[in-house]
């Protein structure tokens, strides 16, 4: 045992420390504070962490989407790298391609609760997460700076996720969201998520609202663009089934690139039964008294069937342009990573479970994710 803990890296024995923590039996506001400051620490000494070895994937795990190279299939999901930090973290570790953000056009420092920055909660034993962070980042035009310095990697590509400033009237909101696009490209982002779905972040409801934005985008960046920088758009695993077909049918007329299925979940009750029972009275506590958004395992079958569905959509429809879907919501195994590809996903991404499987696995946590990958033809 001690042999093991002196192999594992500083995040890698932080994550199992606090893995050993009987966090979930303290009083909630005391976990609350743990638990959302322990998440900080832990990105820090991410952030900073370089392994050993690099792993480079296998040339069978390759995927050609939109013109672009992918190495492999699954890359870190926005949230993880905000700051655009972790960039030759992932590409070390084996990532297929590096995704930073979500930012803003304005710096956000994220939500507070009970005095606590960023509240976040993990629970560990269901490999799952609930976060109420508010879309901390330091701003388009920041992050984009730092990603037009980074050193391009061959196979590897860069994308940015965005959102409009959620507390702006549209008529400000959009046309910063178009700015912070810019700098994206001329920074030479190689995709763009647009986050559409952030549930600790007041969004201007209802269909209408969404099929203004998406048009308004579309309008002046998709038919505008000189070099083709794809965008896929991002929406909840909530999203109701049957608004896939009319929102798949808006995206390809719009002329966007793809869509990622899905973001963090709100239906907490439905959820639970997901939760072990150790850990459910927390996950209560936090929802009730918090919200956030559930990541993890409990997404999972929420997530392979909006895929399903979104494939079996585009199958019939067969649209010009390339259409791709990203899955992403309970990625957590490397069958978890072959069963969302097989549903019909080109590129799948996870945040939940590479924390899981790094506090396992350290620095091998993309090739222990595609051990069932080699395997299928
Ligand atoms: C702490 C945390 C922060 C997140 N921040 C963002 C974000 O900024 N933008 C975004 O699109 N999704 C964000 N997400 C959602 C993830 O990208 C992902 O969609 C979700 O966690 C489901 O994947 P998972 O089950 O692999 O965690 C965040 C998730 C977590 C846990």
């Amino acid at each position: 045992m001690e042999a093991e803990s002196a192999a594992m890296n500083l995040p890698q024995r932080l994550l199992r420390w606090a893995h050993h923590l009987p966090l979930h039996s303290l009083p909630f506001p005391l976990s609350l504070i743990l638990s959302s400051i322990g998440r900080r620490i832990l990105w820090k000494a991410l952030a900073r962490h370089t392994p050993e070895a690099s792993f480079f994937p296998p040339p069978s795990l390759q995927r050609s989407c939109w013109g672009l190279r992918f190495r492999s299939p699954l890359f870190n999901a926005a949230g993880m790298f905000k700051n655009a930090e972790g960039y030759s973290l992932a590409y070390h570790q084996g990532a297929g391609a590096y995704l930073v953000g979500t930012t803003t056009s304005l710096p956000r420092r994220g939500l507070s609760r009970y005095g606590v920055r960023q509240p976040f909660a993990s629970y560990p034993h269901s490999q799952a997460a609930l976060n109420a962070l508010g879309l901390p980042n330091p701003g388009h035009r920041v992050v984009a700076h730092r990603i037009a310095q980074f050193p391009r990697y061959p196979d590897f590509p860069i994308g940015a996720s965005v959102a409009y400033d959620p507390e702006l009237a549209p008529e400000e909101a959009l046309p910063r969201l178009l700015e912070g696009i810019h700098l994206y490209v001329a920074a030479g982002v190689d995709f763009l998520e647009l986050n559409e779905s952030c549930p600790n972040v007041p969004h201007e409801p209802g269909w209408h609202a969404l099929e203004f934005r998406l048009t308004w985008l579309a309008e002046r960046f998709l038919a505008r663009r000189q070099r083709r920088v794809p965008v896929a758009v991002k929406i909840s695993v909530d999203t109701p089934v049957e608004l896939m077909p009319p929102l798949l049918e808006l995206l390809v007329h719009l002329g966007y690139d793809g869509l990622t299925i899905g973001n963090t979940s709100t239906a907490y009750e439905t959820l639970q039964t997901m939760i072990v029972t150790p850990e459910r009275q927390a996950y209560s506590l936090f929802w009730q008294r918090i919200g956030g958004g559930i990541s993890g395992t409990p997404l999972a079958e929420r997530r392979r069937q909006l895929v399903r569905i979104a494939t079996q959509w585009l199958a019939r429809r067969s649209p010009q342009q390339e259409f791709h879907i990203l899955a992403v919501g309970g990625i957590v195994t490397p069958n978890e990573l072959v069963s969302a590809l097989a549903d019909g996903a080109s590129l799948a991404q996870w945040y939940t479970g590479y924390i899981h499987a790094f506090l396992q696995h350290g620095d091998a946590v993309y090739r222990w994710m595609y051990t069932a990958l080699e395997a299928v033809p």
